[in-house]
């Protein structure tokens, strides 16, 4: 149902900046290159995300995996058992990266996944980068097991949607990540707890099980934080802190954007903050954000970055 011309066209689409849906054995994924920052806002974008989740990094082989993330024998052992197919495993992010922060939503890790579709890998060797891509419906809604699901939810925001009728597994992938040796379930998925565990001759702990900060991002009002201190709505900056800017009225050399557009600012917002964070400064001033938009995931996070910090 697919021809290769359209998965050479698609993989251009997506090399571009574009936007691509595409069949994977779970749900229709939205697709977009995850090196590229601004390709990456778009989807947060186009889901209507009011927080930026972390996104899984798509990749071809556990080989391309392993030069995104760092895996210990455990990670590479569910690697080699269930992929390709439904299991999206968090590891640490390799030095130098390529994947935008965005897609990790600013944490050290990276979700990674095989996933098991001839079209998905098919289109992921094509593109030749990893492809970040959540389900592809708005926000709050339900996920898409076709491409008609995909057409009424999202065909406006859409580029390229490949069509390869219904998904054969119809809910996303588990999530699960190793920590000292020990396993999390961080979503139930298309892959059983049970053969999970009998790969591992481990139970898998359940994140709910800890108020360990690892294992539950996001849940905490601190989060996503840089060392510095942030000072947030400044008009400009006092004396040791470093400014970052916003809109058309900021001429300094750190902006979330010059022309004001709050999907350029979600693009570089991790970036800035690591770039600004290295040169030690007092404090970050943070411009005023407006608040539509992708401006409110934005502001949520900047809200938690600036929060008292509970731990070092
Ligand atoms: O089946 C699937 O996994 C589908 C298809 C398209 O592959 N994709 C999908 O992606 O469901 P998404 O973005 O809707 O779900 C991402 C999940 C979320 O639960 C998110 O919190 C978790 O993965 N996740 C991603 N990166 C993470 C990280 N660094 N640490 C912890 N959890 C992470
Ligand atoms: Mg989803």
């Amino acid at each position: 149902m697919t021809s290769p011309n359209e998965i050479s066209h698609a993989a251009e689409v997506l090399r571009s900046g574009g936007l691509v849906a595409f069949p994977t054995e779970t749900v229709y994924g939205l697709g977009a290159d995850a090196t590229n920052d601004l390709a990456v806002a778009r989807i947060y974008e186009a889901k209507g995300r009011p927080s930026f989740n972390p996104l899984i990094v798509h990749v071809p082989s556990l080989e391309a995996a392993k030069a995104l993330g760092q895996f210990d024998l455990f990670s590479e052992s569910l690697a080699r058992a269930f992929w390709p197919g439904p299991l999206t495993l968090v590891v640490p992010r390799v030095d130098n990266c390529p994947v935008s922060l965005l897609a990790s939503a600013g944490l050290p890790t990276i979700a990674l996944r095989v996933p098991r579709h001839a079209v998905a890998l098919d289109l992921l060797r094509a593109t030749g980068r990893p492809v970040v891509a959540p389900s592809a419906n708005l926000s709050g809604q339900l996920s898409p097991t076709s491409a008609q699901h995909v057409r009424e939810g999202l065909s406006d925001r859409v580029d390229v949607i490949l069509d390869d009728g219904a998904c054969e597994v119809g809910v996303e992938s588990t999530v699960v990540r190793i920590v000292d040796g020990a396993p999390y379930l961080l979503r139930a998925g298309g892959i059983t707890r049970e053969s999970i565990e009998q790969v591992m001759g481990q139970k898998l702990m359940t994140p709910i099980d800890t108020t360990d900060e690892l294992h539950s991002p996001g849940q905490l009002a601190s989060h996503y934080a840089p060392r510095a201190r942030l000072r947030l709505d400044a008009a400009a900056p006092d004396a040791g802190e470093i400014y970052l800017g916003f809109g058309t009225d900021d001429h300094g050399p750190y902006s979330l954007s010059h022309g004001g557009d709050v999907v350029e600012a979600a693009a570089n917002l991790f970036r800035l903050m690591h770039e600004i964070d290295a040169l030690n400064p007092q404090a970050i001033a943070v411009a005023p954000i407006p608040t539509h938009g992708l401006g409110e995931a934005i502001n949520d996070r900047l809200r938690r970055a600036a929060a008292p910090r509970g731990h070092t």
